[in-house]
């Protein structure tokens, strides 16, 4: 075994954010010390909590530690004290918007993985949730989200824009997962309508005939997409969209594995570094209860594992270890209608699965 060191920023945010993080951090090092690896963490203010510290939710000794770091472990941002839409400063666009734009993090990997035990939390029939593996892999820092916006009281306007370059970017990362899985991928687009979609279909498979002709790459649109996804999820293997359609089709897929609580993410830029976040936001209507799943945060730390600093083992013992608390029937609140424990208490049995390897 090699030691390894390294730098690693924790932003825990706002809402449930704190809660969930420190069950990550808990898992991290646990990985740590079985691993016997060195990791220095740096915990910095991000979101509304940094907006009234600070006045700035990305403020500019928390985007030095992101850039000396190796990668960032987020927890989620906003709530109900920022969510005035006349605020002129909040958690999410000149937080997490900005703090993508500036990393350059442009790839968001969203895995969606079901459970056995958990099959029957999904809204979705048993039959149709068999075999379920796919990968989302989402733009993250183009398209409407970042177009230029207006708003005045009679008329407000988001501009849609792609570039060719960003479109083949977000295509290579698709195509490179898809060589080490099911060699699919799923283009999800509305290109019958949107000049940005054209392009994206366009460029999608020129680029995959040329580079990755042994990929399969199938186009469709965002509508039939939404009910594909519910229809037959486990013919998709990657599914390639933009930043807005695969926030999404994200969130529905979460309805599958039946809790948005459990999905990781990764978001990645050209080299190693990233910043891996839970799916999903900051549950404001569950916050400071205890009941928050923290295991969407804790695969995060697998994935931050796997993708930044290459350890395969250890992201593979997390995420045996989430799977065997969950084979045991620990679960939290939204996983089950009866008994459940709580945020701490699944942190703490994940934790002594990994001391037990
Ligand atoms: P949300 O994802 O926070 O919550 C949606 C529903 O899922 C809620 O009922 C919530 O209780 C539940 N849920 C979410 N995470 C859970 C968990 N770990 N365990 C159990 N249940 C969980 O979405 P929302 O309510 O639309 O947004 C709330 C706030 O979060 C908003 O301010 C939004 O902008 C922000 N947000 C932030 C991020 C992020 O930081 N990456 C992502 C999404 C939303
Ligand atoms: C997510 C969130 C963000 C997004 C919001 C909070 C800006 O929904 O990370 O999925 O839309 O990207
Ligand atoms: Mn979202």
């Amino acid at each position: 075994k090699t030691t390894m060191k390294a730098d690693i920023t924790i932003m825990p945010g706002d809402g449930v954010g704190p809660e969930i993080t420190r069950e990550a951090v808990k898992v991290l090092q646990a990985i740590g010390s079985v691993f016997d690896h060195d990791f220095s963490l740096n915990e910095v203010l991000f979101g509304g909590i940094a907006i009234d510290a600070t006045g700035t939710p990305y403020p500019e000794k928390t985007q030095q530690s992101c850039k000396n770091s190796d990668a960032v472990l987020l927890g989620a941002v906003g709530g109900p004290k920022w969510s005035d839409p006349n605020m002129k400063i909040r958690p999410e666009k000149e937080g997490l918007l900005e703090m993508r734009a500036d990393l350059g993090i442009y790839a968001n990997i969203r895995p969606i993985k079901t459970y056995q035990e958990l099959i029957d939390n999904s809204p979705i029939k048993n039959r149709y949730l068999e075999n379920i593996d796919m990968v989302f892999v989402r733009e993250l820092t183009g398209g409407i989200y970042f177009g230029e916006k207006k708003k005045t009281d009679a008329f407000a306007s988001d501009i849609c824009e792609y570039s060719k370059v960003e479109i083949e970017r977000i295509t290579r990362v698709a195509a490179n997962i898809a060589q080490g899985r099911r060699k699919k991928i799923t283009s999800v687009d509305k290109a019958n309508v949107m000049a940005t979609s054209q392009l994206w279909r366009s460029t999608t498979t020129e680029l995959i005939e040329k580079e990755y002709s042994e990929l399969e790459l199938e186009h469709i649109f965002i509508d039939a997409a939404t009910m594909h996804l519910l229809s037959r999820p486990a013919d998709f293997d990657v599914i390639l969209t933009d930043n807005l359609f695969g926030d999404i089709l994200t969130d529905e897929a979460a309805m599958l594995t039946g809790s948005i609580g459990m999905l990781p993410s990764a978001c990645l830029g050209e080299d190693s570094f990233g910043v891996y976040e839970p799916i999903h936001g900051s549950a404001p209507d569950i916050a400071n209860q205890g009941i928050a799943n923290p295991c969407g945060a804790i695969l995060s730390v697998a994935m931050l594992l796997q993708y930044s600093l290459s350890l395969e083992e250890e992201a593979q013992v997390i995420e045996q270890s989430v799977a065997g608390v969950i084979e045991e029937s620990i679960l939290t609140k939204d996983l089950t209608g009866s008994g459940y424990v709580s945020t701490e208490e699944m942190g703490t049995a994940v934790t002594k699965k990994i001391l037990q390897t």
